[in-house]
């Protein structure tokens, strides 16, 4: 029988940690919620207020659900409230030192059983897991934007971790409604690997000016019938994190498709990060 994870640590609660939490809460479990400090906390907190808000305007959650939901997350600015936590989703913003640094404080803190799991997009799990005494316990274990929505988790097992945890892992990812799918730790598992080479040549195709960001989305949408342009689904991933991906993609591929088109890293420094500062490729109010 699988084990239980009823008590579960997000650390970061970014788009994507508050995300997490937000699904985790949804489905029943506890979760402890941590960020850096009472600012990051409240931004945290926002998010997933705003999401439930959204998802009770749309009748997929009543109200009792909604308070259920929010009273099922706790918050706190000390990963040494986690000292409970069956298992810890990592999502802070995506550096190799600060997730280590995360990690390794994770290790002395949480019981020897726990598993702790990263959301990173593409960092290596192997390198990740080493900075902890238990590897074995260590997987991926990557959502996708928006979390509460996109029903799928893929679980990244490294040379160490222990078949029991991936199995672990994998009914609880069920048990939240996502459809796992396991992968070898390689940069950009599976599906942003196939992805984000496609939006890097949408951006190179801006960059060159072929056609305007309107029509380069309105082609995909209207004559491929995917959900958003991908300009339009950079700017919900935040290019920075978008950069991120493709450069330690292109660091281990060396493949020239995820050579980040320049244009991205100039955004980047003009703070034009997305719909999280209001600009990206598009301004949001
Ligand atoms: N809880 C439950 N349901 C929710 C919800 C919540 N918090 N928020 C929204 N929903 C539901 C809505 O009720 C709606 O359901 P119906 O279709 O049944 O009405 C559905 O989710 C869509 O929500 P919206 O109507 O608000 O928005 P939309 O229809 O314009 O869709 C979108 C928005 C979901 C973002 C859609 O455009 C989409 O799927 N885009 C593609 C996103 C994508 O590709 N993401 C992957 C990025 S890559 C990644 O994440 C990996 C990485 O490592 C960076």
């Amino acid at each position: 029988m699988a084990r239980e994870f009823s008590t579960v640590g997000v650390v970061g609660l970014g788009t994507m940690g508050a995300g997490i939490a937000e699904v985790l809460a949804r489905t029943g479990v506890r979760v402890v919620a941590v960020e850096v400090d009472d600012a990051a906390v409240a931004r945290g907190r926002g998010h997933i207020e705003h999401s439930t808000g959204r998802a009770l305007a749309k009748g997929k959650l009543d109200e009792a659900a909604r308070a259920d939901l929010l009273g099922r997350i706790s918050y706190s600015t000390a990963l040494a409230d986690l000292a409970d936590a069956d298992l810890v989703i990592e999502a802070v913003p995506e550096q190799l030192e600060l997730k280590a640094k995360v990690f390794g404080e994770l290790d002395k803190i949480v019981k020897p059983e726990a598993v702790l799991a990263s959301n990173t997009s593409s960092l290596s799990i192997t390198e990740i897991s080493v900075q902890t005494g238990r590897p074995g316990k260590v997987v991926g274990l990557h959502f996708f934007n928006p979390a509460p929505v996109l029903n799928l988790t893929e679980v990244v097992r490294t040379v160490m971790t222990e078949p029991d945890v991936v199995a672990d892992v994998v009914e609880f990812a069920r048990t939240l409604g996502k459809e796992p799918v396991v992968i070898g730790d390689r940069a950009g598992f599976i599906a942003n690997a196939l992805l984000f080479g496609y939006l890097n040549h949408a951006v190179s195709m801006y960059e060159a000016k072929y056609a305007t960001r309107e029509d380069l989305d309105a082609a995909m949408r209207y004559g491929c019938g995917y959900p958003m342009g991908p300009l339009a689904l950079l700017d919900l991933i935040g290019l920075d994190t978008a950069y991120e991906i493709l450069d330690t993609m292109y660091a281990q591929s060396r493949d020239r498709l995820h050579a980040p088109a320049p244009i991205l890293k100039q955004m980047i420094t003009a703070g034009l990060l997305g719909r999280k500062t209001g600009r990206g490729f598009y301004t949001y109010d």
